[in-house]
């Protein structure tokens, strides 16, 4: 069997496992007004991938560690949240479906962020959108692995990762600095991982909220979707202006757009067309942490191992992607580059063996014959 029949081969698999199911009422269509959130807003029940896991009407009596709160916020520095595992030590690419919110403070109806477990963080609030980034020790989150991965209002089936997620803010320019009023982010992106993360959500009614918070990215990291000037040990939040939309890149006065390959076809990391540069930001000011962590003071850990209560029942979990991710590494240094595949599809351990040589694959295969 010659090595292209090998590769044919595996992308047939590959190509079969997949499931092909987008939902008819995709998440990222759904508008939400705050005052109107449901019990759950995924409304697909025959999504193969299974139902939402958690729930998006959160309150006093869904905070606590182990909260399934699925509606979260990005404010001000000192009130935001992460999508992070629902069970301790728990990659990205196995929790995406079900990843719930943990946030910095207290009054949303979630988990709370550990103090600690944010090791720095910078804030860029822009005309069009909130960018977050920074460092944590990821297994207070229950972040486990080393391969981070994507979370957004996409999904291979448009039901978002987690499924069912909502997004919003308080501080967006639309809302003139009123924190009592919250408006949906319908377009947004975070990524978690590697002892690192970054988000963006995006203004509905700001410039391109599809482009600047776009979810195709995945396999880039935080350094290309969310360029940034985070560090450990500092914690800031400045003005900034829009960065140029995710994925497109000025040559030589050439505006170009990058193309991220099919999840089977490897990326050489070293040899992306273009490095991106955080934009201009202003006004950054810096912040003690335990100011911003307050609220978790008192708390140690990850949540209780109890968990219980998730129900949906996942099927056909992402794959676990190549690796690489840290070599997609550039600029700042301090982003994470997470090579996972949280908008995957099903299909496991393929685009792995893809990833490697034809000889190489041949070997695979043979091993799995022998098996
Ligand atoms: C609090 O949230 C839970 C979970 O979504 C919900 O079942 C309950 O009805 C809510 N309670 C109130 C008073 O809104
Ligand atoms: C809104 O909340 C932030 C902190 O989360 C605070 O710094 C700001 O002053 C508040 N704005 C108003 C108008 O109260
Ligand atoms: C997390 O899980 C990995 C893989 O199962 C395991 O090797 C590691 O010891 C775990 N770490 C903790 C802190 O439980």
């Amino acid at each position: 069997m010659s090595g292209s029949t090998l590769l044919v081969s595996l992308l047939a698999l590959s190509t079969v496992v997949r499931a092909d199911y987008f939902s008819t009422d995709p998440l990222v269509d759904k508008v939400v007004p705050y005052d109107q959130i449901p019990y759950q807003v995924m409304t697909d029940t025959d999504d193969p991938r299974g139902f939402q896991s958690g729930y998006n009407q959160c309150n006093s009596s869904t905070e606590n560690q182990d909260s399934l709160c699925q509606t979260m916020f990005v404010n001000h520095l000192d009130d935001f949240c992460l999508w992070a595992p629902a069970t301790p030590n728990t990659t990205i690419s196995d929790a995406e479906a079900n990843v719930v919110a943990w946030c910095s403070k207290a009054g949303h109806g979630t988990r709370i962020i550990p103090n600690g477990a944010i090791t720095g963080i910078q804030l860029v609030q822009t005309p069009s959108y909130i960018q977050i980034a920074g460092t944590l020790n990821q297994l207070m989150l229950d972040v486990g692995g080393t391969d981070g991965g994507e979370l957004d209002s996409g999904g291979q089936d448009g039901e978002g990762n987690p499924m069912g997620g909502l997004v919003y803010s308080n501080a967006f320019p639309s809302n003139n600095g009123n924190n009592a009023s919250y408006q949906q982010a319908q377009h947004w992106s975070f990524f978690i991982g590697d002892g690192a993360f970054c988000g963006k959500i995006c203004d509905q009614t700001g410039s391109n909220p599809q482009g600047l918070c776009n979810n195709i990215y995945d396999r880039l990291g935080c350094d290309y979707n969310a360029p940034n000037d985070a560090a450990a040990g500092m914690f800031e939040a400045c003005a900034g202006d829009d960065m140029i939309p995710v994925g497109t890149y000025v040559v030589n006065g050439a505006t170009s757009v990058y193309t991220q390959p099919a999840e089977t076809v490897p990326i050489d990391y070293n040899a992306l067309p273009y490095t991106p540069t955080p934009a201009p930001s202003s006004n950054c000011v810096s912040f003690a942490s335990a100011d911003l962590f307050a609220a978790g003071a008192s708390i140690t850990g990850a949540g209780s191992a109890s968990a219980t209560g998730v129900s949906g029942s996942q099927t056909g979990a992402a794959t676990t992607g190549a690796t690489g991710g840290a070599a997609a590494k550039s600029g700042s240094g301090t982003a994470t580059a997470s090579g996972s595949t949280a908008s995957t599809t099903g299909s496991s351990g393929a685009p792995a063996a893809l990833g490697v040589s034809v000889g190489a694959m041949a070997l695979a295969f043979g091993a799995v014959l022998l098996v």
